[in-house]
């Protein structure tokens, strides 16, 4: 589009707002020194690199790059045109756009999006007055009454009534000169094949108009009155409509969510208006979708890190599937969320009407994380025989070994060893199966295990990459300890929790195997390590330990022999190298450098 504003009323846009207030209605900021930081809504982090400069009226993020001023951010979060951005700006901090500058053309299609939302709200006035004002409205009025929706509700979700005509929206566009273009994206009229025949996409229905943050409406809902199908209708996707980044209600439950940090998603309209109905204000639905990576970026960015976010249902089996549907969404972007289910047949909107808001409350209360819910579903559908066991144990293999973080798999771990009264290395056993699709092989040293730690590409990487695959060695492959003990090779370590790692295991094995080592031939080495981690109480240590038990790795004894003569060479070619840099920063005198030098051997020869 064409620059149709000028560049001082650019300029009078730019001094009158104040990105750090646009920025804060979608991203949590906190000030820290001259600069605000926050979660990036552009990438999924877990701690923030997201900064608003207030001084630069700017903004970038360290983690992904992205960065501009105040239109820049608008034009990336919203999928907006400079034009949209510059208007929306401008009618929010009261400056006026000139618009004798703009051509015929450009005035008649000044944006699509704009005139697509000035469109909207107008249908929502026609609506609004249908339900409110007009006759035909009676009984709308009625049904929404006998669901327990009174004025205030139905004032603030502007919720209106779609008569039963054919063509009531259809004449509305017609009276009020609306182009034939316009209206088709729209979506508010569906047209037959082949024909211009056109007419009204809701009749007869209760309307939702569906607002984003901006209060903009970008489209609607409509229920039927009776049994008849479809129940509802929803806004076909249109310039300004994507289901699967708009959340009903959202407009309403930004303030109180971002006080409360948390949020109730549910599943439907009228979930929402009862739960506003009674004062659960932080509380929206999807439309008719699952949730979307953007869904929980737009959440994210409204309770911050510490948040929550509860998934309402009206069932085990909706919780239960959606619950696995969406746990990697979640663990994805690092929200915490919470699953709370309603008793059978139950659903926010019959709860609350039936049991009102301090039941609803109670039951948040018990509102469980993800995998402990998938954890209790189990134990009630398999019980706790061995077959039971068994058979939870299927079921939650898959989510578990799907977790990323290390202390958080390995919590997860114990957390239903416990609960089922099994043993934790048999899980973890499960857990190598399933992920040992990719099996790796270590023949030869040169080979590089992938330890799920992976080191950095530095040098020092390389070691610690060196020591986890010796610490791996020592944990799957028993018969390798008394070459280990025998070599010495424990001390050298670089990496102080992988050294006392080594250390509990060559302690743990030499008095198991009675001094002699662990070779004890056709021991389980289940027990083994169920005996290590038994000694183990930090819980960062033990699921490092988890981690590299799980790695799938085939071990022999020469390839074990040719990785330990590794670690030693490079731990000699490291100590070499230091005496060098001693010998040249004596030569030349270089005491700073000599002493840091001297400090380093120090330390290694303390090992
Ligand atoms: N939905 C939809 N299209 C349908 C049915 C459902 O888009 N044909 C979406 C709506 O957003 C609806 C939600 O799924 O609100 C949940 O549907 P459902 O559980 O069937 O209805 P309720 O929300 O319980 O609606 P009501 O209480 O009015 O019966
Ligand atoms: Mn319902």
């Amino acid at each position: 589009m064409a620059n149709f504003i000028p560049e001082e009323t650019i300029r009078a846009i730019e001094n009158a707002a104040d990105i750090i207030e646009v920025v804060s209605e979608s991203v949590v900021l906190k000030k820290t020194g001259k600069n605000f930081v926050g979660l990036c809504p552009f990438h999924s982090e877990k701690t923030p690199s997201f900064t608003v400069n207030p001084d630069k009226q700017i903004f970038h993020c360290f983690g992904c790059g992205v960065g501009g001023n105040i239109f820049n951010f608008l034009m990336k979060q919203d999928g907006m045109s400079f034009p949209d951005a510059a208007l929306l700006l401008a009618r929010r901090y009261g400056v006026d756009i000139p618009m004798p500058q703009m051509s015929s053309i450009q005035k008649s299609r000044i944006s699509e999006k704009e005139s697509l939302y000035a469109l909207n709200r107008r249908v929502m006035e026609f609506y609004q007055h249908m339900l409110t004002k007009s006759s035909a409205g009676d009984k709308a009025r009625q049904y929404l009454n006998r669901r327990g929706m009174t004025g205030p509700i139905i004032e603030s979700f502007k919720l209106g009534y779609a008569p039963g005509r054919w063509d009531s929206l259809v004449n509305f566009f017609a009276k009020n000169k609306v182009s034939h273009a316009l209206v088709q994206k729209s979506g508010l009229v569906v047209t037959k094949e082949n024909s211009n025949r056109t007419w009204d996409r809701f009749r007869d229905r209760i309307i939702f108009p569906i607002f984003n943050s901006s209060m903009q409406v970008i489209g609607f809902g409509g229920r039927v009155m009776d049994d008849s199908l479809p129940k509802y209708l929803n806004s076909p996707e249109t310039p300004i409509y994507s289901k699967s980044r708009s959340l009903y209600g959202l407009h309403a439950a930004r303030r109180p969510a971002r006080i409360n940090k948390n949020i109730y998603i549910a599943e439907g309209y009228f979930d929402v208006l009862a739960l506003h109905q009674h004062q659960i204000a932080n509380s929206v639905a999807t439309l008719g979708t699952s949730m979307t990576p953007e869904h929980v970026r737009i959440l994210k960015g409204i309770i911050g890190k510490q948040g929550q976010v509860i998934l309402v249902y009206d069932s085990d089996a909706a919780g239960i599937k959606a619950a696995q549907r969406s746990i990697e969404l979640f663990k994805k972007e690092y929200v915490n969320a919470r699953i709370m289910v309603l008793p059978a047949g139950h659903d926010p909107d019959s709860y609350l009407l039936e049991f009102g808001p301090g039941r609803f409350a109670e039951l948040a209360e018990h509102a469980r994380g993800i995998i402990p819910f998938l954890t209790d579903s189990a134990v009630k559908k398999h019980g706790l025989s061995v077959e039971g066991k068994i058979r939870i144990i299927a079921d939650l293999i898959g989510t578990l070994a799907a977790i990323e973080d290390d202390v958080e798999r390995s919590l997860y771990i114990k957390d239903l060893a416990e609960r089922i009264g099994v043993d934790e290395v048999a899980i973890i056993e499960k857990i190598k199966k399933i992920s040992g699709a990719g099996k790796l092989k270590v023949q030869s040293p040169g080979a590089s295990v992938k330890t799920g730690l992976a080191g950095n590409n530095t040098g020092d990487g390389k070691g610690i990459r060196l020591e986890k695959q010796i610490i791996t060695m020592l944990l799957q492959f028993p018969e390798i300890v008394p070459e280990m003990i025998k070599r010495n090779a424990i001390d050298l370590f670089e990496d102080k929790n992988l050294r006392s790692i080594g250390k509990m295991i060559i302690i743990n094995d030499t008095i198991a195997g009675d001094g002699k080592g662990v070779s004890e031939p056709g021991k389980n080495n289940s027990g083994r390590i169920a005996d290590i981690l038994a000694s183990i109480n930090d819980p960062e240590i033990r699921s490092t330990v988890i981690s590299l038990i799980i790695e799938e790795v085939d071990w022999d004894k020469n390839g074990c022999k040719k990785l330990l003569s590794q670690f030693e060479n490079r731990y000699k070619r490291r100590d070499n190298t230091l005496l060098q840099e001693i010998r040249t920063a004596e030569k030349n005198n270089d005491h700073a450098l000599l002493l840091q030098l001297l400090k380093q051997k120090q330390i290694q020869a303390r090992r």
